[in-house]
């Protein structure tokens, strides 16, 4: 075998198809100036495709559209799919950058071997998000905690009803221009403490970025709207009684001592870019850092002790969200000292990762990825 045939192959090289009638100037401009989350979409989304026989191949930027699917591809049937939530952050000198698009992209193939699908090698990964928004430049917002939301998936196109990995996978990212994620900004959410539902098991699929995860909260979360609070903390499936994830971000806790607490990574709980990230930074900001198993009874009795002062969520989309209170069985009690307000530190700690995100602080870690 040569020295060349064993050198990894070349990344994919995303060709632009453009689209050919663009949203105008003024049109951008009005969502760009209220986007809200979710609701918008780019110009164009990047896409491959995956075949068993060929591999990754059909690299392009193209016209952001509806997909042709078969009423038989795989994903519809047996929710064969994975995703990402990433950011791009338009800096004050007009760059566009991303935060650790390398840990995304390695647990997009953490997520991607679990759910028995393809893994996109990291520089395809990267490639395919400098391409889209190097097309979609212009959708970033500028101000704020505005930011382009980037949202890379991966499902099974094959058109099959048996039940086996599919051997054809289309790859895309799609791009969101967006705002804060809870309308009303940082303020304390509420949470409704499911004790009817879980969120994943041992051995399941809860360490991965799958659909199917989000599917299964939906029921619990819309509890949660119906009994007043914003979203649903889920317990382990075997005891419930060790707090998990709110099932799309993860939770800390700060104590009166300085630790920072947030519940150790079991394999049910998301290995989240923005948990870990704050995990690296605490001992910066004079705090230390501890994962453990944190049972809800003891979460409350730290509260009622003073031994917990303040609680947050973390994710890409909430960033970091203070925590007020809990709705559990009927009553309400407070998740943290201060219920109406963020804390100190978790103001600090959203502040310290923001400032390194949009090029305010020095990135010491070398985190920021240049897209444009
Ligand atoms: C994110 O924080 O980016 C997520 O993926 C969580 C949610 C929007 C599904």
């Amino acid at each position: 075998m040569s020295a060349d045939s064993l050198q990894a192959p070349a990344p994919l090289s995303f060709e632009r198809q453009p689209h050919p009638a663009p949203t105008s100037d003024a049109d951008r401009a009005a969502v760009l100036a209220s986007p809200g989350f979710g609701k918008h979409f780019t110009d164009h989304m990047a896409h491959a495709v995956w075949t068993a026989d060929g591999g990754w191949g059909q690299a392009r930027v193209e016209p952001y559209g509806p997909l042709q699917l078969d009423p038989s591809a795989a994903v519809l049937h047996y929710a064969q799919e994975i995703f990402e939530g990433m950011k791009a952050y338009r800096w004050a000198d007009g760059s566009v950058w991303t935060f650790r698009p390398q840990a995304n992209a390695a647990r997009f193939a953490r997520s991607a071997r679990r759910l028995a699908l393809p893994e996109l090698p990291e520089a395809d990964f990267i490639a395919s998000l400098e391409a889209l928004v190097a097309a979609d430049e212009a959708w970033v917002p500028t101000g704020g905690e505005t930011s382009l939301y980037l949202r890379p998936f991966m499902f099974a196109s094959e058109a099959f009803l048996g039940v086996r990995p599919a051997a054809k996978v289309d790859y895309l990212v799609i791009a969101s221009p967006a705002g804060a994620y809870f309308t009303s900004g940082p303020r304390p959410v509420k949470l409704l403490v499911s004790r009817t539902y879980t969120r994943a098991a041992a051995g399941g699929t809860g360490a991965a970025k799958c659909g199917g995860n989000y599917a299964a909260s939906l029921l619990a979360q819309q509890e949660a709207y119906a009994a007043g609070c914003d979203q649903v903390v889920f317990l382990d499936a075997a005891e419930q009684r060790w707090v998990e994830e709110l099932g799309g971000m993860n939770v800390f806790l700060v104590t009166a001592d300085g630790r920072l607490l947030t519940p150790e990574l079991t394999g049910s709980i998301l290995e989240g870019v923005t948990r870990d990230s704050i995990l690296e930074i605490a001992r910066d900001m004079g705090l230390e850092p501890v994962e453990q198993r944190i049972a809800l009874d003891d979460w409350l009795s730290m509260v009622a002790s003073g031994e917990v002062t303040e609680a947050f969520a973390c994710g890409t989309a909430a960033v970091v969200t203070p925590i007020g209170s809990f709705v559990d069985g009927g009553g309400t009690k407070p998740a943290a000292a201060e219920t109406e307000v963020a804390g100190k530190v978790t103001e600090a700690v959203r502040a310290t990762l923001l400032d390194v995100q949009y090029g305010r602080a020095e990135d010491r870690r070398g985190w920021m990825h240049r897209l444009v």
